[in-house]
C-alpha cells in the first residue's frame, strides 16, 4: 500500500457486473436521479472537493455518481471493514473516481483507506465530507489535536477498542510525514453531512465540548432518513444478513432485540413477520412502553438468555451483550449486531476467553465453542450484520437517505454555515418524500386554500410543526 495508488479495490474485473447493478439501482433511486435531472446542467457542486466515508455499496455508487454529475470532485472509502461490495467499488474506480475500499479490510488498511480518501493532493483536504459514523471527522479532529500536542498519542489506549488504537497508529505515521496536515485540513473544510445516529451523537458531543472544528448537517434526523432507512431499511436487511449468514429458519424461534429505537422497531417487526417470538430490551421507559404496546415482551437480556435463539443489538451503546451473557447462552445461539459499531457485543473478551475454540465457517461467520461444550455463532464479528453478511439496505430506501445527503452537501457548499450541528429544513424533508411517491404510485391529496387557512398552514407546506414526531 503506497500513497501513490490512484485507487485501491479488490478486483477490477468485477467492474462490469458492478455497472449493471448500478444501472438497476438507478431505477430504484428516483430522488437521486431527479437531482441529476434538475442540477446536471447547472453543476452547482463545481469546484467542490468531496470526500466520502460511507459503505461502498451499489447504492452508494449512485450517490457518488450523483455528486459527480452535479460537478463535484469525489474521493471515497468505506466506513466499515466488511461493508464494501467489491463490484460496486470496481465500477466506481473504472468510472474514474478514486475509491479505496474492499470487503475484508484489516483495521490498519481501513485507516489507510480513510487517509487516502482525505488526500486531494499534496496533503490538501476536502471542502466537504459525507460521513457515516464519524470516522473521517474523527481522524481530522484527532489528527489536529495530536499536531497541537504530540503527547496525546503516547497515552495508554489499551482500554480502547482496536479500531481506535489503529487510528492512533495511523495518525502517528501521518504526523511524521506532515506535522501540520490535519490543522490545514480542518481549516479548509466547509462542513460535513453525517449519515447515522451514532455519528450524529459524536458530533453533538464534540459541539458540547467546544471541540467541533467545522459545521455539520445531521442528515440522520431528517424524517425521510431515520424514519425510513433506520426503520424500513433494517426491517428488510436484518433478515437478509441473518439468513445469508446462517440459513436459519426464523419462524418459531425466539429473537431478542436489544434496543427499540428506529432500528430496533424495524428489526422487531421483521423478525415477527417471519413468525419469530420477539422479545425486546430497553433502558428508555418510553421505548419500552412502545414495545409493550406493540405486543412484544419487554425483558432483560439476563432473563431472556436461557430461551433466546437469535440475539440482535440495535442500541448504538457499548457492552450490551457481555461475555457473561455469552457464557450462558443456548447452544448454537446466533449473536449479531446491526448498530453502527462493534462494541455492542464484547467480541474481544470472547476471542480471549480461556479455552475458547474458534472455527471459521465462511467469511463473516464464526463459531465459538466454550469449554463447557456450548457454541455460539457470531456474525460479522459483531460489526453491522446487514452490511457484513448481506448487502445493506435496498436502493429505494437509500434513495431517501442519499437525496438528503446530496441536499446537505449543496447547503454546505452554497451557504456559509457557522460551526454547529444543523438539520435540513422541513420543506426539503417533504420534498425528498415527494420525489419518491410517483415510483410507488401514490396519489397525494391536495390541500384546498380553505383547508390550509383552517389549519393555518401554507398550502404548499411545510405541513407539520417542527415538534411533530411522525
Ligand atoms: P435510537 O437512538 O433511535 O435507538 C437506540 C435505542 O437503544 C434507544 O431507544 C435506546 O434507549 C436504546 N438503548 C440504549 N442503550 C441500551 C441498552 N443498554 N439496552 C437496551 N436498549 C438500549 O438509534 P437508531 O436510529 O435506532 O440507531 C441505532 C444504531 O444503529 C446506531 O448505532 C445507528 O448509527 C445504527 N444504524 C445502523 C443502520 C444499519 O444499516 N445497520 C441503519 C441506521 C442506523
Amino acid at each position: 500500500l503506497t500513497d501513490t495508488l490512484p485507487y485501491k479495490v479488490k478486483d477490477m474485473s468485477e467492474a462490469d457486473f458492478g455497472r449493471k447493478e448500478i444501472e438497476i439501482a438507478e431505477k430504484e433511486m428516483p430522488g437521486l436521479m431527479s437531482l441529476r435531472a434538475k442540477y446536471g446542467n447547472e453543476k452547482p457542486l463545481k469546484g467542490a472537493k468531496i470526500m466520502g466515508s460511507l459503505h461502498m455499496t451499489v447504492q452508494t455508487a449512485v450517490l457518488i455518481e450523483t455528486l459527480v454529475c452535479l460537478g463535484a470532485d469525489v474521493r471515497w472509502c468505506s466506513c466499515n471493514i466488511y461493508s464494501t461490495q467489491d463490484h460496486a467499488a470496481a465500477a466506481i474506480a473504472k468510472a474514474g473516481v478514486p475509491v479505496f475500499a474492499w470487503k475484508g479490510e484489516t483495521l490498519k488498511e481501513y485507516w489507510w483507506c480513510t487517509e487516502r480518501a482525505l488526500d486531494f493532493g499534496e496533503g490538501k483536504g476536502p471542502d466537504l465530507i459525507v460521513d457515516d459514523g464519524g470516522d473521517a471527522t474523527m481522524m481530522i479532529h484527532l489528527g489536529r489535536q495530536a499536531e497541537m500536542d504530540n503527547a496525546i498519542l503516547d497515552k495508554d489506549y489499551s482500554g480502547e477498542g482496536e479500531d481506535y488504537r489503529e487510528l492512533i497508529e495511523r495518525i502517528k505515521i501521518e504526523l511524521k510525514k506532515n506535522p501540520n496536515r490535519w490543522t490545514q485540513v480542518a481549516e479548509t473544510c466547509k462542513g460535513v453531512s453525517e449519515e447515522t445516529t451514532t455519528g450524529v451523537h459524536r458530533l453533538y458531543q464534540m459541539m458540547e465540548r467546544g471541540e467541533l472544528l467545522f459545521p455539520a448537517i445531521n442528515v440522520n434526523d431528517s424524517v425521510t432518513k431515520s424514519k425510513f432507512d433506520n426503520l424500513y431499511g433494517c426491517r428488510e436487511s436484518l433478515a437478509d444478513g441473518i439468513k445469508r449468514g446462517t440459513d436459519v429458519m426464523v419462524a418459531g424461534k425466539t429473537v431478542l432485540i436489544c434496543g427499540y429505537g428506529d432500528v430496533g422497531k424495524g428489526c422487531a417487526q421483521s423478525m415477527r413477520g417471519f413468525g419469530a417470538r420477539v422479545l425486546v430490551t430497553e433502558i428508555d421507559p418510553i421505548c419500552a412502553l412502545q414495545a409493550a404496546m406493540e405486543g412484544y415482551e419487554v425483558t432483560t437480556t439476563e432473563d431472556a438468555l436461557h430461551e433466546t435463539d437469535i440475539f440482535v443489538t440495535t442500541t448504538g451503546n457499548k457492552d450490551v451483550i457481555t461475555i457473561e451473557h455469552m457464557e450462558k447462552m443456548k447452544d448454537q445461539a446466533i449473536v449479531c449486531n446491526i448498530g453502527h459499531f462493534d462494541n455492542e457485543i464484547q467480541v474481544e473478551k470472547l476471542e480471549q476467553y480461556p479455552g475458547i475454540i474458534e472455527k471459521n465457517i465462511k467469511p463473516q461467520v464464526d463459531v465459538f465453542e466454550f469449554p463447557d461444550g456450548h457454541s455460539i455463532i457470531l456474525l460479522s464479528r459483531g460489526r453491522l450484520v446487514n452490511l457484513g453478511n448481506a448487502t445493506g439496505h435496498p436502493s429505494f430506501v437509500m434513495s431517501n437517505s442519499f437525496t438528503n445527503q446530496t441536499l446537505a452537501q449543496l447547503e454546505l457548499w452554497q451557504k456559509d454555515y457557522k460551526v454547529g450541528v444543523y438539520v435540513l429544513p422541513k420543506k426539503l424533508d417533504e420534498e425528498v418524500a415527494r420525489l419518491h411517491l410517483e415510483k410507488l404510485g401514490v396519489k397525494l391529496t391536495s390541500l384546498t386554500k380553505e383547508q390550509a387557512n383552517y389549519l393555518g398552514i401554507p398550502q404548499e407546506g411545510p405541513y407539520k410543526p417542527e415538534n411533530y414526531r411522525y
